[in-house]
C-alpha cells in the first residue's frame, strides 16, 4: 500500500480543498502534511460551503481518518475556531481528527513578528497572510520552537515564557507598535489549548506505517501550491515549507518507497495572491473578467487574486519536480466566457525563447503564448466528458500533449457534484 499526494502546482488556491473532498471516500485516511491556517481550502455541496485552514478537508466524513502531520504549524487559536465552526455545523471532529504530537506550535509572538518583519520590508513584502507561518517555521529550523508534545511537560509555561521573551527582544528591535496586544493575546492562546487537549495526539510517522502495513488507503494532502515551495518557488516570495511532493515525506514521516500516486492540481488559469513573479499576469479586462467569473478573492485573507492565462512553462515544472501522475484541471468553467484562450507555452528572456522559469526574480519575462479557440457554453451542468464542446476537449489535450500527464478530473464548478471523471 502507498500514500497518494495530492497537491497545488501553481500559486496556491487551486482547488485543493474541493477534490480532497471529492475523493475522500477513495481513502481511509486523509492527512495534512504542511503550511498551517495560511491555507484557505473551500468545499462546496448540497447548501454547505465551508473553508478549511488547518483541518485536513476529509473532515466532513465522519468514517474516515483526518491527520495534522508533524510539518504543519499549528496555532491553538485558529485551531479553536476552525473546531467551533465545525461544530456550529453539527461536525464532531474529536473521533477522527488526530495531531501529531511532533506538529510545531504558532505562538502569538510569531504572529506579531510576522507583521513586524513585514512592515519592516516595506515595498519588497512578501504579502504574508500573517499567520506567524514564517516565522514559526524559522523558530522550528532554528531549533527554538515549541512542540505539540511540549504541552504536557511541566516547564512548559516556562518554556513559553522564555521564547516569547526573546520574541519581545526582536519586535522592540523591529519596532512593533502591536506589543500592547500581546497579554490579551495569550490569554487567548492558553485558554484555546483546552480545546487542542480534547484531541488525540498521535506518533504521526508510527501510525502512518501501521496504516500502511495493514493495507489503508492514505492521501497527503498538501496546502499551498508548488510555485510557493521554499526550495523551488520564486524564493524570497514563497511560504516557509516544502510544498512539493518531497515535503509529503519529511511532514508525515513515510519513505519514499511508500509513495504512490501524485495527483496534481491546476487551475484552468492562474492566479496568485500576495507579490512575486508572475509572468502570464493580466492587468486588462480579460484579467477582471477572470477574477470576476472565477470569484478569485483570498479564502483567508479575501484579498483580491492577481489573474492571468495558464503558464505551461512553470506547469511543466511543477509536472517535473512533483513527479505528477495524474492531472486534475479545475474552474474550466471560468473560461465559458472567452472567444479565444490564450496558453503560455515558453518565455523569452533576453530575447532567447526558453522552456526554463529563470532563478533571478528580476528577470524580465515575455510570455509565448499560443491561442487556442474558447468554447462559449456554459459547462456547469455537464455530467460527462462526452458532453464537453469539441473546443474544450482540444484545451485538455492540448496541456496533455505539452505535459505528458493524463488529465483524471475536471472541474465545472464549486460544487463537489460538478466533477467530471475520466
Ligand atoms: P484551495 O486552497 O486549493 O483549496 O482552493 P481555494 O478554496 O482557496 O480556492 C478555490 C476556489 O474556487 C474556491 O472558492 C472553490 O469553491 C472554487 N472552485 C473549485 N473548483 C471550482 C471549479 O471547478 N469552478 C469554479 N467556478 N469554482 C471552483
Ligand atoms: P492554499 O492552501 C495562496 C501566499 C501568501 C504570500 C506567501 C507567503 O489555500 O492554496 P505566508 O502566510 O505563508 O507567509 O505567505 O504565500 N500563500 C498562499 N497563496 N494559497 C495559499 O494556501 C497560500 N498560503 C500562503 O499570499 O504570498
Ligand atoms: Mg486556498
Amino acid at each position: 500500500m502507498k500514500v497518494d499526494i495530492l497537491l497545488g502546482l501553481q500559486w496556491g488556491d487551486e482547488g485543493k480543498g474541493k477534490v480532497v473532498d471529492l475523493i475522500t471516500p477513495d481513502y481511509d485516511v486523509i492527512a495534512r502534511f504542511q503550511g498551517g491556517a495560511n491555507a484557505g481550502h473551500s468545499l462546496v455541496f448540497g447548501s454547505i460551503k465551508h473553508v478549511l485552514h488547518l483541518i485536513p478537508s476529509g473532515i466532513f466524513h465522519p468514517d474516515k481518518v483526518n491527520i495534522i502531520g508533524n510539518g504543519v504549524v499549528l496555532d491553538p487559536v485558529t485551531f479553536r475556531e476552525e473546531i467551533q465552526d465545525l461544530r456550529n455545523l453539527g461536525v464532531e471532529p474529536t473521533q477522527n481528527l488526530f495531531i501529531s504530537n511532533k506538529t510545531n506550535l504558532i505562538l502569538p509572538t510569531h504572529r506579531l513578528l510576522d507583521a513586524a518583519l513585514e512592515a519592516k520590508k516595506g515595498k519588497t513584502k512578501i504579502g504574508s497572510t500573517l499567520r506567524g507561518i514564517g516565522p514559526a517555521y524559522t523558530d522550528k529550523t532554528g531549533r527554538n520552537n515549541l512542540r505539540i508534545q511540549d504541552i504536557f511537560t511541566a516547564d512548559f509555561e516556562e518554556k513559553f515564557q522564555q521564547l516569547t521573551h526573546t520574541h519581545l527582544e526582536l519586535l522592540h528591535l523591529y519596532q512593533s507598535d502591536k506589543i500592547d496586544q500581546l497579554e490579551k493575546m495569550n490569554q487567548e492562546w492558553f485558554s484555546a489549548l483546552a480545546t487542542l487537549k480534547e484531541f488525540t495526539f498521535i506518533d504521526c510517522e508510527y501510525e502512518v506505517y501501521q496504516y500502511l502495513k495493514a493495507g489503508k488507503r492514505i492521501l497527503a494532502e498538501g496546502a499551498q501550491g508548488t510555485l510557493l515551495d521554499v526550495d523551488f518557488g520564486a524564493y524570497p516570495f514563497v511560504t516557509s515549507s516544502n510544498t512539493i511532493a518531497a515535503g509529503a515525506l519529511t511532514g508525515l514521516g513515510f519513505a519514499p518507497q511508500h509513495t504512490g500516486k501524485v495527483l496534481g492540481i491546476a487551475k484552468a488559469y492562474c492566479t496568485r495572491v500576495g507579490n512575486g513573479p508572475f509572468p502570464t499576469e493580466l492587468f486588462d479586462e480579460t484579467g477582471n473578467l477572470l477574477r470576476e467569473k472565477g470569484a478569485e478573492f483570498g479564502a483567508t485573507t479575501g484579498r483580491p487574486r492577481r489573474c492571468g492565462w495558464l503558464d505551461l512553462v512553470a506547469l511543466k515544472y511543477a509536472v517535473m519536480i512533483n513527479g505528477v501522475t495524474d492531472l486534475i484541471l479545475t474552474k474550466a468553467d471560468v473560461l465559458s466566457y472567452f472567444d479565444t484562450i490564450n496558453v503560455c507555452t515558453s518565455y523569452k528572456v533576453g530575447g532567447q525563447i526558453t522552456q526554463r522559469i529563470p532563478a533571478d526574480n528580476n528577470a524580465v519575462i515575455e510570455p509565448q503564448y499560443t491561442v487556442l479557440k474558447g468554447w462559449k457554453e456554459d459547462i456547469t451542468p455537464l455530467t460527462s466528458y462526452d458532453q464537453f464542446p469539441a473546443a474544450l476537449k482540444d484545451y485538455i489535450a492540448f496541456i496533455e500533449k505539452e505535459t505528458d500527464v493524463k488529465i483524471a478530473i475536471i472541474s465545472v464548478g464549486p460544487d463537489r457534484a460538478q466533477s467530471i471523471k475520466r
